[in-house]
Order: structure tokens, then sequence, then C-alpha cells
């Protein structure tokens, strides 16, 4: 069925869209009744005006230069803003027809436009809602990336990329998974991959890379992401750098174990201290009385000095649960190191020994217990000594400063203890701070130095840890708020 030309005009008359037909000097010949209303000017008055008159003023001249375009023939489209009669202004679709007469020349231009406030706004509201969600995830504190399902990146932000001591996030983008992998732990690694077979992942407190000292442990969360046909299309991995906290969480363990066995330990302590000084004197008595009979006083000589240790345990057990008070001063850590290693300098546990000192000059004074630090020192010292008294060795002590968190924050004084002895065993690792544990035979060790030592530095806002190091040997850290005190 053809339509009419009767029909044809009224349909352009109610058109949704406005409607305006101008002759070449672009006078406006017909608009219909959308134009009109938008324009806000009735359809008489508008016939015979320029076109431009519903044109915002910047945009004029640049539908003038279209315009004349369309009089040689060519179509335009495009966005411009249009005016209200009030002066509002509002974005507009157009499109401008030039229509030929039989002869080839342009008769009239056909020029169709479309309100696009709503698609402005809507599309305004899009980008912002993206611009919002990517600087989440530039600046979250957690590593996040995505790759597609080539296993290429996609998006990559800060936090991950200097998780992994890469430059710039923009250096990755595009570029295949396998420029980090390596770099990563395997365990990682696969379960990042495990998610190209839609398979979830949430890993925590692993090894970042899986190996190097200064390795960090973190957690992975991986997410498939699935286009609408349920097919995987790539994959989101979550990194969070864990280190900080589980260094924070390990130190409190320790701390409240240590004063519920102090505590527990001070009341045994307490209690056969007196019974103690009983048996001493009765033995000192006996042992004089066998010394004037001429006989042999040597067995209860051996009692006596056993019971001056039994006292020493005493002692120490109730000065790590109840430490005497803090007596702080301003102390240089490095000359509170040096005066314990001189005093071992002639122990002759230290005659196969070699210190090795990298220390740092600029070292802040800190308020702190001087006797109390050296006491650390001298626990450490003594147990590195003893770890290496049947090899001999090197013990490496470093002092520098640092700042825990990677925003700066507050500074801290690290003392690093470091011996070339076989390490600690395996299974001791978490048990070397409880009071009493000790795998060295009576006589030799008490079990007492380290529970002492992380009470003390805990007293001072302080924190002792201790790993092996990855190339041998035992090392402890100590480490000493600036300014806490
Ligand atoms: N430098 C070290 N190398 C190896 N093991 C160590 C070292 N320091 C401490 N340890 C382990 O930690 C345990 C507890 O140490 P400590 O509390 O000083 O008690 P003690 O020295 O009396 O045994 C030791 O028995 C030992 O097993
Ligand atoms: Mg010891």
């Amino acid at each position: 069925m053809t339509v009419s030309p009767d029909s044809l005009s009224r349909y352009l008359a109610e058109a949704h869209d406005m409607v305006f037909v101008c002759d070449p000097s672009r006078r406006i010949t017909y608009v219909n009744q959308s134009a009109s209303s938008e324009i806000g000017i009735e359809a008489e008055r508008l016939i015979g005006r320029d076109l431009l008159l519903g044109v915002e003023e910047y945009s004029r001249s640049l539908v003038e230069d279209l315009f004349n375009q369309t009089l040689n023939r060519i179509e335009w489209h495009g966005e411009i803003l249009l005016v209200r009669s009030g002066g509002d202004v509002f974005p507009a679709y157009v499109s401008a027809s030039p229509i030929q007469d039989d002869n080839d020349e342009v008769e009239c231009v056909l020029v169709i436009a479309h309100d696009i406030t709503q698609r402005k706004k809507l599309e305004e509201e899009i980008r912002k809602r993206a611009e919002l969600a990517s600087s989440i995830i530039r600046t979250a504190p957690i590593g996040i990336f995505s790759l597609d399902k080539d296993r290429t990146f996609k998006a990559v932000n800060r936090a991950f990329t200097s998780l992994l001591n890469i430059r710039s996030p923009v250096s990755l983008i595009d570029q295949s998974f396998d420029r980090v992998s390596g770099e990563m732990n395997p365990e990682l690694v696969e379960a990042i991959e495990s998610g190209f077979d839609n398979k979830e992942a949430l890993i925590t407190n692993k090894p970042l890379r899986g190996e190097g000292p200064e390795d960090l442990t973190v957690s992975l969360t991986v997410i498939p992401q699935m286009n609408p046909d349920g097919k995987v299309e790539g994959v989101v991995a979550i990194i969070e750098d864990r280190t900080e906290l589980m260094r924070v969480e390990e130190q409190m363990l320790q701390a409240d174990k240590l004063a519920s066995t102090g505590f527990l330990a001070a009341g045994i302590a307490h209690e056969i201290r007196n019974p103690i000084a009983g048996i001493y004197t009765v033995i000192d008595v006996l042992a004089k009385r066998v010394r004037r009979e001429g006989g042999n006083e040597e067995p209860y000589q051996r009692i006596l000095t056993n019971i001056d240790r039994i006292e020493d345990i005493i002692r120490r057990t109730l000065e790590f649960a109840n430490p005497t008070q803090i007596q702080p001063r301003n102390s240089d850590i490095n000359a509170l190191l040096v005066q314990v290693l001189d005093f071992f300098k002639f122990h002759p546990i230290y005659q196969r020994v070699t210190v090795e000192w990298d220390i740092a000059e600029d070292l802040p004074e800190i308020f702190v217990d001087p006797k109390q630090i050296q006491q650390i020192f001298h626990n450490l010292a003594m147990n590195a000594a003893q770890a290496m008294k049947d090899t001999g060795g090197t013990l490496q002590i470093s002092t520098h400063m640092t700042s825990l968190s990677k925003t700066g924050g507050d500074k801290w004084i690290e003392i690093r203890i470091r011996d070339t002895g076989p390490g600690i065993q395996e299974d001791s690792l978490k048990k070397i701070f409880d009071p009493f544990y000790t795998t060295k035979p009576p006589g030799e060790g008490t079990g007492l130095g380290l529970s002492v030592s992380f009470s003390i530095a805990k007293n001072h806002g302080g924190e002792l840890s201790a790993r092996n190091h990855p190339d041998g040997g035992a090392e402890f850290t100590l480490r000493i708020p600036v300014s806490k005190m």
C-alpha cells in the first residue's frame, strides 16, 4: 500500500521528532508541531524566519557552515545545542538532507532533530559511575587486576604493581599475565589460572613470591567473570597484603600467652622460694659441719650450687612476670649494643665467633631503660653464641631506622641480630618465646631468655620476632618505637 501525500504530510505534522524545511536561503518554509512546541514559538511565526533562530548562539556558525554544505548536496548529522524562546538550551541530534529538484538543484533542506537531553543525562550518569568505579579500583589499598580470556591484563591498579615492585600499572595493560606470573608464588598463579575454568578461589596468608627474606604474606581472591552465555570471559583477582596484620597478630598472641603463663609461673616461683631457702640453710649447715669434721663436703656443695640455680630461675621468673619498673633514659642503641658485645669479647663461648657490624650512624636517641634493653641484647647474643659453639661462626648485628607502614607513619629503630648457626628448629619456632621452653640440656638453658626479652620489648612498646634466615642461621629482630614513651 502506498501512502498518499495527504497522509504523509499528516504523519510529518504529528511526528515526535522536530521537522523543519528551509529554502536554500535558510528561511523556514515548514515546521511540524513538535518543532514549534520544542522551540516554543508558534508555527506561523516561525515560517519565513532564519533557521538559526532556534540554534544556540555558540552553535550558530557551525550550523551555518553545515547548512552551506547541504547546499552542495552534502548531508550532515550530529549533535548541536538548540534554544527555546525562553532561553533554555537543550542538546539535540540533528540531521539535514538536501532535497533536489528535477534539475538536480537543491530545492530545499529537510532538517530533522530530536531532543537528547535524557540521553545526555544518562550518558553523564554512566560516565560518572564508571569514573567512580575506576577511581575506587585505582586508589584501593588492595591489589586488583583483571585478565581477559587470553590472559591479558585489562585493568591493573597501583597497589598490585607496588606489591610486585613494578613501577607503573599502565605498563602492564594489554600485556600477558606471563609477565608477572613468574614472580609469583606458583600456588597463587595456579588459583588465578583455575579462574579460567570457572573456579572461584580464596587463599589466605600465603607468601606472595614464595621465597626471599622480605616476602609479603597475602590473601588472594579469584573471581571468574562470565558473559551472559555462561562462558568465562576473564578473571578478576584481588590481592591483599596481610604482612603487617599477621605480624601484629603474632605479637599479640605471644603477649597474651606470656601474660597468663607468667602469672602462673610467678605464683609457683613465689611459693617455692621459702622452702628452697629453708633447704639451702639446712644443707649449708650440714656442709659446714662435714668440713669441720674433715669429711667430704663436695656433694653438699653440689647441692648448694644447684639450689643457687633454682634461686636464679625463681628470680628471673618473678622478674619477667612482674618486671621491675622501667627506668627510662635517653639512650644510644648502638652504644648499648657495643657495650654488651664488649663484655662478651672475653667470654670463652665467644672465642670462635666473629662479630660483624652494620650500624646506622645517625640513629636518634630513644627513651628506654638501658639496662633492660641490654638484657635483651645479652640474651640474644648468648643464644647466638650457644648456637655456634661447636662450629664457630659470625654474629651479624645491624641497626637502622624503619617505618612499618608503607605510608610512612611512626618511626622505629630496628635491630637485627643474626648468627650463622644451625638456625631454630622448625617445630620450635612457635614456642621459643614461651617461658621455660628450651632445647638445651639442663645447666645450659632455662628457657627464660627469650620470654624475658619479649616482655621487655613489649613494655617498651616494641616488638621482638624471630625467623630462620633464608641463607641459614637464626635472625632476631627487635623494633623499638622512637617516641612512644
Ligand atoms: N640463635 C639461636 N639459634 C638457634 N636456636 C635458638 C637461638 N636462640 C634461641 N633458640 C632456641 O630458642 C630456645 C629458647 O631460647 P631462650 O628463651 O633464650 O632459652 P634458653 O637459651 O635458655 O634455651 C632455645 O632453647 C633454642 O632452642
Ligand atoms: Mg637463652
